[in-house]
């Protein structure tokens, strides 16, 4: 007889238990809820040969992008690949997917991944690790067309379609279909309320579409369902960029002090990711923050020639940049310099086109060398989705340029720049008051006036 998972996918291991165990494990890990990681190592320590179970522990760990998980992560493919002889073909399409990833080749992981999920239409953890890897890598579309390959041959019935939605919601944002995604993302959650991908994922719709008080409505009235999920960090930072273009600026301190600075020194990436993107975008409107830079350029200074994600490398930038730790910034750039001389990995890539520009325009904003900040970032900034993350994250380089723009006096090129940022978002008030510094720069005096009505009118409703 042939095992299978709960979504009738065959499974190599012969103990139904066993089998079990693992699909309790990973529904908790898509529903961001638990230590699926610890959970599997209690399962793999009575079933030590269950290489299922080794291709999820290291799934799971190709997702953190920490060096710290680079070595449990290694130990779990090496001893999937022992069990090799023993596994079906869908477990030797995982396997092969996670030795690509640990060699550096995360863009051929997802190819074995996606061939696994063309034979095997139902293997969620196939979808998962595709979808959250083509986040990870700036693979715009993929995270859209994995799941839309697939769609069609999930039915409500199918246990786990509810993830399905959560990611083809993200996906199809990500690509600017955004009733369809509010549709689908709002779906999943009427199915499994604690589904906070699929939360995230209407908090992204209302984020680009600038329905601001929406989102903190959203948010706030559905806190009960993802404060306590592990993905409770980021739907913060979510919350807080509400609150930050409603120019709320105690509302958004409140929630880093309380949500994304924790005292633990070697804490989540994840965290440290949104607190520094959450403090550069309060730099650029020229706000105080404290001492807040100095605890976190704290925790990222131990990682700062890691050289492992170019997405993490500008995040340990602004903290270097805003704490004025010249030395770790310079630290970061050699490192990056000599790695992308050197190494041949898939994330060299993402560090040579927009990581190391950008950390050397951070530096140069740092500096006050606002001028180099724009030339730096100009030719890049279509570039940007090479590095990975969301358009919501990655909004942090265009406003740098423009901020960078109205400071260094080129006023003609940061109306155009504003321009753009009101004609993608004009619900926006920090857009308008963009625009109304940017004509007053240029001296036209009657259009800053009615930009900034524009903002102050937005505030108002
Ligand atoms: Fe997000």
């Amino acid at each position: 007889m042939t095992n299978a998972d709960c979504r009738d996918v065959p499974v190599s291991y012969p103990d139904p238990a066993a089998i079990r165990a693992l699909d309790r494990l990973h529904e908790d890990s898509l529903a961001f809820q638990g230590d699926p990681v610890a959970g599997i190592d209690e399962v793999l320590r009575e079933h030590p040969d269950f290489v299922l179970a080794h291709c999820f522990k290291a799934g799971l760990l190709t997702q953190t992008m920490e060096v710290r998980a680079y070595r449990p992560m290694l130990v779990s493919v090496e001893a999937a690949e022992r069990l090799a002889r023993q596994a079906n073909d869908r477990e030797r399409g995982h396997i092969a997917a996670l030795r690509a990833w640990v060699d550096g080749n995360f863009f051929g992981a997802v190819q074995h991944w996606e061939a696994v999920l063309t034979r095997h239409p139902h293997d969620l953890l196939a979808l998962q690790l595709v979808h959250l890897t083509d986040v990870l890598l700036g693979d715009t579309p993929g995270q859209r067309d994995c799941v839309a390959r697939v769609f069609p041959l999930w039915s409500e019935g199918l246990p786990g379609h509810e993830f399905v939605l959560g990611f083809y919601a993200f996906g199809l944002e990500e690509n600017n279909h955004f009733s369809h995604a509010e549709e689908l993302g709002r779906r999943a959650v009427a199915m499994r309320p604690r589904h906070p991908y699929a939360i995230h994922a209407v908090a992204h719709v209302l984020e680009m579409m600038g329905r601001q008080s929406g989102g903190i409505w959203w948010m706030r009235s559905r806190a009960d369902d993802w404060t306590g999920s592990n993905f409770a960090n980021h739907l913060w930072w979510h919350l807080a960029l509400f609150h930050l273009d409603l120019m709320q600026v105690d509302r958004v301190l409140e929630i880093h002090d309380r949500h994304l600075h924790s005292d633990t020194p070697s804490g989540d990436k994840y965290e440290e990711l949104d607190a520094a993107a959450l403090l550069w975008r309060l730099k650029l409107l020229d706000i105080d923050v404290g001492a807040r830079w100095r605890d976190l350029a704290d925790k990222w200074e131990p990682n700062a020639t890691d050289t492992l994600y170019a997405f993490n490398d500008v995040h340990a930038m602004m903290t270097f940049v805003a704490d004025g730790r010249t030395e770790a910034a310079e630290r970061l750039l050699n490192a990056n310099e000599r790695y992308v001389a050197h190494a041949g990995d898939a994330n060299v890539a993402m560090s040579r086109i927009i990581g190391l520009p950008f950390c050397r325009a951070l530096q140069a904003f740092g500096k006050g060398d606002y001028g180099r900040c724009v030339d730096l970032l100009l030719p890049v900034r279509y570039r940007t989705h090479r590095l990975g993350g969301s358009f919501a994250q990655r909004d942090i380089i265009g406003w740098t340029l423009l901020e960078a723009a109205l400071r260094a006096g080129r006023f003609a090129l940061a109306l155009a720049l504003a321009n753009e940022r009101c004609a993608l978002k004009p619900t926006s008030p920090q857009n308008w008051r963009m625009v109304a510094r940017a004509h007053a720069g240029l001296g036209q005096r009657d259009h800053a006036e009615r930009a900034e009505a524009r903002a102050t009118s937005l505030l108002a409703a």
